[in-house]
């Protein structure tokens, strides 16, 4: 459903050395891929080409068949949902909890007073959809964003995601700013709305254990290319030290550094 063909994004900034260099990735619908790599492989980059941030110098993006590489991001947000590792961005923090989910369920939608009409039975839709998150956030809706913690903005944002059920969900270390146990507890949420919906997933992680515990497929990014792509059974033998022993040989020396930023468990 996602094919990604000879992608190329050369920074102006940095002209010697391409951010994604003729990589491809065909991703079959359903499938939920964790993404690997170092610091700098373009991982991040590869997600904002996808959803459409920038326009890439070489390559094509088919989504469903269709040619979105230059399409605007805006067009794409309809069917493309993002969660990023700052739980600031998503979200609307002036905005209350109801008004951001009524923006979400919006989107895409022209001309649609937002505000003065949610109506009582959005808000208990709402209320009931936050109550499945289990973090208390069914009694905030009229809290402004701003006000709530790090993991409840992100777990809000993962809701917005996926209130419409996009075709494709990019997550990039969505996770990664939280504590240990909430960071667990929005991953077990991750993976119940994707299993819900059965929706396309790309997760980019640098934990090693989440990498092969979630989703059906690794892959593993290096100097805008992807190195490793395991899947089936063969990744059902894999554990995170042989994954770790992989990533120094495929991905080379410049892995070194990053080796301390890897948790294993
Ligand atoms: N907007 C930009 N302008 C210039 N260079 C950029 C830009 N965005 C990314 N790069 C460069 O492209 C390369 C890939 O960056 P990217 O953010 O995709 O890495 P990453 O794999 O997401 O790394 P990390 O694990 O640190 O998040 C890096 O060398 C980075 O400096
Ligand atoms: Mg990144």
């Amino acid at each position: 459903m996602l094919d990604i063909r000879s992608l190329t994004k050369i920074f102006a900034t940095q002209p010697q050395k391409a951010a994604l260099n003729g990589l491809n990735l065909q991703v079959q619908k359903g499938e939920f891929v964790t993404v690997l790599g170092s610091n700098g492989a373009g991982k991040s980059t590869l997600f904002h080409a996808i959803a459409g941030e920038f326009f890439p110098d070489e390559g094509q993006i088919l989504l469903e068949g269709k040619n979105i590489t230059f399409q605007a991001a805006h067009q794409r947000s309809r069917f493309i949902g993002r969660v990023m590792q700052d739980p600031m961005k998503g979200t609307v923090p002036a905005m209350t909890v109801a008004e951001n989910l009524a923006l979400a369920e919006h989107k895409g939608i022209k001309g649609k007073k937002l505000f003065s009409s949610i109506t009582k039975s959005q808000k208990e839709q709402f209320q009931e959809k936050l109550a499945l998150l289990g973090l208390g956030m069914e009694d905030k809706l009229e809290q402004p964003v701003g006000l709530l913690s790090g993991g409840q903005r992100q777990a809000l944002t993962l809701l917005m995601a996926t209130f419409q059920q996009p075709k494709l969900l990019l997550l990039d270390e969505h996770t990664a700013a939280l504590d240990p146990a909430t960071a667990e507890k929005v991953m077990q949420l991750t993976q119940a709305v994707i299993e819900q919906h059965n929706i396309t997933t790309l997760m980019i992680t640098h934990n090693l254990a989440h990498s092969l515990a979630f989703g059906n497929r690794t892959i593993l990014m290096d100097k805008g290319k992807i190195v490793m792509d395991v899947q089936g059974d063969q990744r059902k033998a894999y554990t995170p030290q042989l994954l770790m022993e992989q990533f120094h040989q495929l991905a080379g020396e410049e892995t070194t550094t990053s080796q301390q930023s890897f948790a294993l468990l």
